[in-house]
């Protein structure tokens, strides 16, 4: 019964929301910002890491300025220049990778052991909070691009945008960097000989060139090392903490205790699965949906077992020109979308049926929509509009989809529904059976070409 009464709400939704979708067609060519685009449209990027190897932008989770909107994730992006590390660091927040372009070597910590994979186009890969990992990019000729998604659990502390800690080189970035050398080798129990080994000097930030021009070749020293070898060198930062000393200092015992809450967390090790897990790449695999409009594809954790652990889906989509993905919502997820190719345009209706947004959108932009929001997206009239995201949800996501074959809309055209729009069935019938497509729609209405080109790496 419950769920009857939601879907007649969203029926409700559906039909307000219609009539927004059309007046915002109608209002278009005075094109005002509307509040929503404030909220769903994140177009403010932050720089994180910016150094001449490489850069990490995101653009930031967390309630929405002027709103109770609370969005649980932040989404970066990562460019690594031909033959660069991003040195080893870990992250209090599940990272979740999709590699745009280009090829990446990562290694992390995987329970005792190091897991390192190679990472091509289409391929996604996580990383659990907590886990030291570096990220290489050894293509001596293609810049690699990441997207990812950082989650903002409860128990990340949040300092800043997120925190990341670099835990090797860098003595300006290194949390360890903040403690005098004799603290440190007290706390480590090493000699401070040994703690300049993984306490280097070098200024060039956490992205560094790896070409042999550079003197400092410290990390490809590293690189070269057997897999052992690194993974004793991440270990030793990371599992020097198994038990404090009531004599120490207080600001050594917290350092320990808090890198071992971080590192050792129970849940951590405990959703940690044996085997590390593979990569999964989403371009190699089958639409879950295709027609002559568009394709569509959700990878869940049925289909990938690490989504699981961070408790994200991840999707893909490619419309033709002038298509559109039928309005729906999400009853079970927020979803965050980038575009990854073209123009189109994003509408988003609050669940009371007010339109929130009508954006146009073009390469780079990103945009959010919480749960039981209906929205839709539509691509422009001058070519394929491909985007790409990431999901609150590692379950099967079920989208109900309000308009088309097989959507509420047909479902629920029984009399006591034309009834409550104060229209009679046969005409709501009428209505609902008027388009004969479903999922991703052709659209009548071409949209105009738009410009392009936001630099978003
Ligand atoms: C410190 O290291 C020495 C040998 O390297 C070892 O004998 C000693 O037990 C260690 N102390 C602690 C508190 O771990
Ligand atoms: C999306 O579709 C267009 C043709 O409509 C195609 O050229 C393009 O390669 C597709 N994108 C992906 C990622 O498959
Ligand atoms: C619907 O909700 C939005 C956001 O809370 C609000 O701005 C708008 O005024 C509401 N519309 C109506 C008709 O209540």
């Amino acid at each position: 019964m419950g769920d009857r009464r939601i879907l007649l709400l969203l029926v409700l939704v559906l039909f307000s929301g219609l009539v927004s979708f059309v007046g915002a067609y109608e209002e278009e060519k005075s094109e005002q910002t509307t509040q929503g685009e404030k909220w769903f449209l994140l177009r403010q990027l932050h720089n994180v890491v910016k150094t001449d190897a490489g850069s990490m932008r995101i653009v930031k989770g967390g309630y929405r300025a002027g709103s109770f909107l609370h969005s649980p994730m932040h989404i970066g992006f990562i460019s690594m220049e031909p033959n660069s590390l991003f040195i080893p660091q870990y992250l209090d927040s599940d990272l979740l990778l999709f590699v745009h372009q280009g090829e990446a070597t990562t290694g992390n910590i995987y329970r005792d052991e190091l897991a390192e994979r190679s990472l091509k186009e289409g391929d996604v890969y996580t990383i659990p909070a907590g886990s030291a990992f570096y990220l290489e990019n050894g293509n001596e000729n293609q810049r690699l691009r990441i997207i990812c998604s950082i989650g903002i659990s409860s128990e990340s502390m949040g300092w800043n945008a997120f925190q990341s800690f670099f835990i090797g080189g860098g003595v300006h970035t290194s949390i360890l960097a903040g403690f005098d050398h004799t603290t440190l080798s007290t706390a480590l129990n090493v000699s401070t000989a040994e703690l300049k080994t993984f306490l280097i000097r070098q200024t060039s930030g956490p992205i560094v060139h790896l070409s042999n021009s550079h003197q400092l070749n410290i990390w490809s020293k590293f690189l070269a090392q057997e897999p052992h070898q690194k993974l004793a060198h991440l270990k030793r930062i990371v599992n020097f903490g198994e038990e404090s000393n009531p004599k120490e200092e207080v600001s050594t015992w917290s350092l320990r205790k808090f890198l071992f809450n971080l590192l050792n967390r129970e849940d951590v090790v405990k959703r940690v699965n044996r085997k590390a897990p593979s990569t999964y790449n989403l371009y190699n695999r089958n639409p879950d949906f295709e027609n002559n409009y568009g394709w569509s594809k959700a990878l869940d954790e049925s289909d990938y077992s690490p989504l699981e652990q961070s408790g994200n889906g991840v999707y893909l989509v490619n419309l033709t020109s002038g298509s559109m993905m039928a309005p729906h919502v999400n009853p079970r997820a927020i979803e965050y979308g980038i575009v990854l190719k073209g123009t189109g345009r994003i509408q988003i209706v609050y669940p009371n049926g007010t339109l929130a947004m009508n954006a146009r959108v073009r390469e780079g932009d990103v945009f959010w929509v919480p749960r039981y929001f209906p929205f839709c997206q539509i691509a422009s009239s001058n070519g394929p509009f491909e985007f790409f995201g990431f999901s609150t949800s590692a379950r099967r996501n079920h989208p109900h989809f309000l308009v088309g074959r097989n959507s509420l809309m047909q479902s629920l055209s029984g009399p006591e529904f034309a009834a409550s729009f104060g229209i009679d069935e046969e005409r709501l019938k009428r209505i609902a059976n008027a388009q004969s497509e479903q999922v991703i729609l052709p659209s009548s209405s071409p949209d105009s070409p738009m410009e392009m080109n936001l630099d978003f790496y």
